[in-house]
């Protein structure tokens, strides 16, 4: 069975050591000896704090928001592939809706992150969605299909299942509006639809699409598993150790009922 996949996205915080500090105190409180048979939980925080959460928990992977697509050079201010495998990072989030938003990421630019991304052995999150007016215009697929293309073109069915696809329509991120269980199925369907046309049943069986924008605990089930979903993307509520412990405990205790029910 696939792994249940709670990502946490910091964002750009929290604003100093102490603080990430306390975070990790918090959360090992709470996670206490939980063990994670069946949730992959991968932390993302700004990359100053790689090294505070490396050696954190071996329960826990460690990804990074952002990267650049080269293995080294003159391209001041980036990161490189190398640089975060070599460091403990096992993820990387591409195409985050503010990537998109503020620094003019476009969709051929998730292309090239994602293929260098592949060439150094990460593993990308490709975040992929639609903005208010595109929904309300009836472009979500024709805006999912251009996201996915420019990325999926040319791989091969074993780069292709090692991409985790994040759907997080613009709209709901940082909102608290929500779509419903049927519209994140629906999107789901179209999605393995677009990959299934391209590689095959197996390799889409064995790739992982979750939902992110305004996750909480109270509203997991309904966002992940009963809408198809193979896990979420968490943004602000990453910030409450609590609350995150809280999704994973959740998604923990429902593998261990479904274990009890097959
Ligand atoms: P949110 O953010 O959970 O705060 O809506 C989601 C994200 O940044 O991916």
């Amino acid at each position: 069975m696939k792994p249940f996949i709670l990502i946490a996205n910091f964002k750009m915080n929290p604003t100093t050591l102490a603080e990430v500090e306390q975070y990790k105190s918090v959360f090992e409180r709470e996670l206490g000896t939980q063990e994670l048979l069946a949730t992959k939980v991968i932390l993302c925080p700004p990359l100053l704090y790689a090294g505070a959460f490396r050696n954190f928990d071996e329960r826990i992977h460690l990804g990074a928001q952002h990267v650049f697509s080269e293995k080294n050079g003159a391209y001041t201010g980036e990161i490189s592939p190398v640089m975060l495998k070599d460091f403990g990072v096992e993820y990387v989030l591409i195409g985050h809706s503010e990537r998109r938003q503020y620094f003019h990421m476009s969709d051929e630019d998730t292309g090239v992150l994602v293929n260098g991304a592949l060439k150094y052995l990460l593993t990308p999150i490709l975040c992929v969605g639609e903005t208010r007016a595109e929904r309300e215009k009836g472009e979500t697929e024709t805006v999912l299909q251009k996201q996915l293309e420019a990325v999926f073109q040319g791989l091969s069915k074993m780069q292709a299942e090692k991409i985790i696809i994040a759907y997080e329509p613009r709209w709901a991120i940082g909102t608290d509006v929500l779509p419903t269980t049927q519209e994140i199925q629906g999107v789901q369907r179209f999605i393995c639809a677009f990959l299934t046309e391209r590689f095959d049943e197996p390799t889409v069986g064995r790739m992982s699409i979750v939902y992110g924008g305004s996750v909480q605990n109270d509203i997991l089930a309904a966002v992940s598993w009963e809408a198809g979903m193979d896990g979420v993307l968490v943004g602000r509520a990453t910030l409450f150790p609590y609350e995150v412990v809280k999704m994973i405990q959740q998604a923990e205790t429902r593998n261990l009922s479904n274990e009890a029910h097959t």
